[in-house]
């Protein structure tokens, strides 16, 4: 069986479009100008790039990015002013804390001082819970791109069965919401999950959120699965470095219906969706 390899950098690119549409009717029909805030603690290398792509493509669809640096050793509170300095600034309407902050800092707090309004992330307690009991909240960037990637090949999710390894805040668990809120039935295994690969081999669709390269072997996955693999791991292979998902893609894509590649695949879909969350933000406070 020859799988699906799903291109999230091309549907990216689409929503990108779509979105710099959306920031050119704000601006010609409101006036208004949307703008992301990230914030950066430290010299983390790959929160750097992270960071980087975050505000170039911000700035590239017409939107103003305003990029905020703090030192390593700044304290909670400086961070915390900062939060509540974008918190009351109108000209942003999106606030990122980019994660992991250093160990001195609790990242629960702050990220709780962001207003749940400008909360692009979805982090912040309030939108957690709203997402949880199935409101309007600002959606988790990574889960939101998933489910956008999973409609386009399914349509309605309706009755599928859904296994998400990985049971993190920031993925696995909003997208075990998302999948449910969609009508799947759905499980979440994670590293005490007792025979992981028989788990595995009951979804018609598969999402990895571990961060443990190609654990996911191709007898796994159940013939025809759609596999979503949220994975980026660098790795060495024969004295160069790779990034690698947290499946294992040639076994996987000989099995699957459709497979999402790394890199090319969940990543850039997740900036695409940070940049539609500030928009949705923007309306949202217009509205
Ligand atoms: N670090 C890794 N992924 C993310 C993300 O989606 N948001 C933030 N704020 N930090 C991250």
């Amino acid at each position: 069986m020859k799988s699906q390899i799903i291109n999230g950098k091309a549907k990216a690119a689409q929503m990108r479009l779509r979105a710099a549409e959306a920031a050119t009717r704000l601006r010609e029909d409101h006036g208004v100008i949307c703008g992301l805030a990230v914030v950066l603690v430290g010299e983390d290398p790959a929160s750097q790039v992270y960071v980087r792509n975050k505000s170039a493509q911000t700035r590239e669809i017409g939107m103003n990015s305003f990029e905020h640096r703090l030192p390593a050793d700044a304290s909670e509170d400086e961070l915390l002013e900062l939060v509540a300095t974008l918190n009351r600034d109108p000209a942003v309407d999106g606030i990122l804390v980019q994660l992991p902050l250093p160990q001195h800092m609790n990242a629960d707090r702050v990220v709780n001082a962001i207003a749940p309004h400008k909360d692009v992330d979805g982090f912040h307690i309030s939108n957690v819970g709203l997402l949880g009991t199935g409101q309007r909240a600002l959606v988790p960037c990574t889960p939101l791109g998933c489910m956008m990637m999973l409609r386009e090949i399914h349509g309605d999710l309706s009755g599928l069965e859904a296994v998400v390894v990985g049971r993190s805040k920031i993925v696995g668990k909003p997208l075990a919401q998302l999948l449910m809120m969609a009508n799947c039935t759905v499980t979440v295994a994670h590293s005490r999950t007792r025979d992981l690969p028989s788990v595995c081999r009951r979804a018609d669709i598969l999402i990895a959120a571990v961060g443990r390269a190609e654990i996911i072997r191709g007898d796994w996955v159940k013939p025809g699965a759609s596999v979503i693999d949220v994975g980026i791991n660098r790795v060495e292979r024969d004295g160069q470095f790779r990034l690698v998902g947290d499946v294992n893609f040639n076994e996987a894509a000989a099995v699957a219906g459709a497979i999402t590649p790394v890199p090319g695949g969940v990543g850039p879909m997740t900036i695409a969706c940070l940049l539609v969350n500030t928009l949705t933000a923007a309306h949202r406070a217009r509205n």
